[in-house]
């Protein structure tokens, strides 16, 4: 295997760097723009894999993307046209994404091809909300061993919806299809975490009307046409808790230019139980210039993350929709939890498989043990059917070095901290998958004065 990292673990990690738009908004974001007649631009794209995959998708649909300055991305989608099955599936199990191609491609061209889809091994994770919301809007699936293929062939109608959980991707699925839909959806149970909302204010800014009730009801009135938008997204609030969990498991202090306090307040609240410090940092001038970046990047606003010293405390936390403790925070935060006294207590709530990195943890001297008991809160739905979706972690527990094999991207960036944050070398396996979600992490680690070399 090639892509493997040597970790020089034991440096506490310092200095600043920055988070550029949000990997879960802005993949949606390109996906949108197959929606307008005129050009989108989005910036501060960050330069990760699954931009890549959709830029590929969006290209083999015959969207014109250009790179501008800055990560601006210009999608031209004047010509978009059927692609080729064959050429469609050399990206089959790249990306979750591809799935959000149903409604836009039914609006522009009637049908819609998607191949077998990708993302992180976290559990089964199913599309049958998103399959029963595309027929219950007038699309007929048909499922082939080599993907699905979606026609509608009475057109794609608004309708009355209720999601039986809050799912991001089913939401983002009905919003895509009922902006252009005719006549109104009426979503229930719809997910609100703030990359809906962001894409929610790139749908408006296409013309779309979308109402956001309270008590998660979405209502869509459709409209015969939208056009192309200019968007600057939200920043990406988990790479920000990521290196936020990396500042506090070895001991640093990281400045993170561009995390936003208003989509991070449950990760901050966490963050101070556990012991760790931040501070905000949003009294710089106001944006300015035609992409909305500040006139002088010195001056960006963004939030500090240290270990103020002493011993870091032990906590219980769940993880849950938004406004609950994102599930792609706990993996990171983990890791810190290994070094608070005491004992912590996890639920995972989202994914019913999302622990199983805690064993690498374990091979590096963590005491944590896993249940498949709801521990320390409510009731999931994963507790009645057994699976492994609680864990204990005690500590303070030194850290060794280890060989780990990188399962998942978020679990990916957790065995990174952890073996930043162990005495001596750790080899990390299959490390150019955290490259999926976490723009340029090898020259931020070194910005960070972390100590790690390519074998
Ligand atoms: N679910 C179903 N049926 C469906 C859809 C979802 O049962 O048709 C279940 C899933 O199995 C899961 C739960 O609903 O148990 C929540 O899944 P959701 O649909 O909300 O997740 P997603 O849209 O597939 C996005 C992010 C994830 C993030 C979750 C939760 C993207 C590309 N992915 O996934 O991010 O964890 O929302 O916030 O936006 C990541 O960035 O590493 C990542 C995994």
């Amino acid at each position: 295997m090639t892509d493997v990292l040597a970790v020089h673990g034991g440096t506490p990690l310092h200095g600043t760097i920055r988070v550029r738009g949000a990997k879960n908004l802005v993949s949606k974001a390109m996906v949108a723009a197959l929606l307008g007649e005129t050009p989108s631009r989005l910036y501060d794209v960050p330069r990760i894999r699954d931009v890549e995959v959709v830029r590929g998708l969006l290209e083999l649909h015959g969207v014109r993307v250009t790179d501008g300055a800055n990560g601006e991305l210009v999608l031209d989608p004047a010509n978009v046209e059927r692609a080729n099955v064959d050429e469609i599936n050399v990206h089959a199990a790249s990306s979750r994404i591809p799935i959000l191609f149903c409604g836009p491609l039914l609006h522009r061209l009637g049908h819609a091809f998607i191949p077998d889809l990708g993302g992180c091994h976290i559990g089964p994770r199913p599309i049958d909300f998103h399959m029963q919301a595309l027929r219950d809007f007038g699309a007929v699936v048909d499922k082939t061993p080599e993907g699905l293929h979606l026609t509608a062939p009475n057109g794609l109608h608004g309708t009355k919806l209720e999601l039986p959980y809050p799912s991001v991707g089913a939401t983002e699925q009905v919003l895509l299809t009922a902006v252009r839909a005719e006549g109104v959806t009426e979503l229930r149970n719809a997910a609100v975490e703030p990359e809906i909302i962001d894409l929610i204010c790139v749908l408006q800014k296409m013309g779309a009307i979308i109402n956001v009730h309270t008590s998660r009801v979405i209502e869509v009135e459709g409209v015969p046409r939208l056009d192309g938008y200019r968007h600057r997204p939200i920043p990406d609030r988990i790479e920000a808790a990521s290196w936020a969990a990396a500042a506090l498991a070895t001991g640093g202090d990281v400045r993170v230019l561009g995390a936003r306090q208003a989509d991070m307040t449950t990760f901050l609240n966490t963050f101070r139980s556990v012991g760790g410090q931040f501070e905000v940092t949003d009294d710089c001038p106001p944006r300015a210039g035609v992409d909305g970046r500040p006139a002088d990047p010195g001056q960006e606003g963004g939030i500090r993350f240290w270990h103020p010293g002493g011993e870091l405390n032990a906590v219980a936390l769940e993880t849950g929709v938004h406004p609950g403790f994102m599930t792609d925070w706990q993996q990171p935060l983990v890791v810190a939890l290994t070094q608070a006294r005491g004992l912590s207590i996890v639920h995972e709530t989202v994914y019913e498989q999302r622990l199983g990195y805690t064993k690498a943890l374990g091979s590096m001297g963590a005491t944590i043990q896993t249940y498949r008991d709801c521990l320390g809160g409510t009731p999931c739905r994963f507790g009645r059917s057994n699976f492994t979706h609680s864990a204990v972690i005690a500590g303070p527990s030194k850290l060794h070095a280890a060989d780990l094999v990188i399962p998942d991207l978020r679990a990916g960036f957790s065995h990174l901290i952890a073996a930043l944050a162990a005495e001596g070398t750790s080899r990390v396996y299959g490390v150019d998958l955290i490259n999926r979600g976490y723009e340029d992490f090898e020259a931020k680690l070194a910005a960070l004065g972390a100590h790690t070399e390519r074998p």
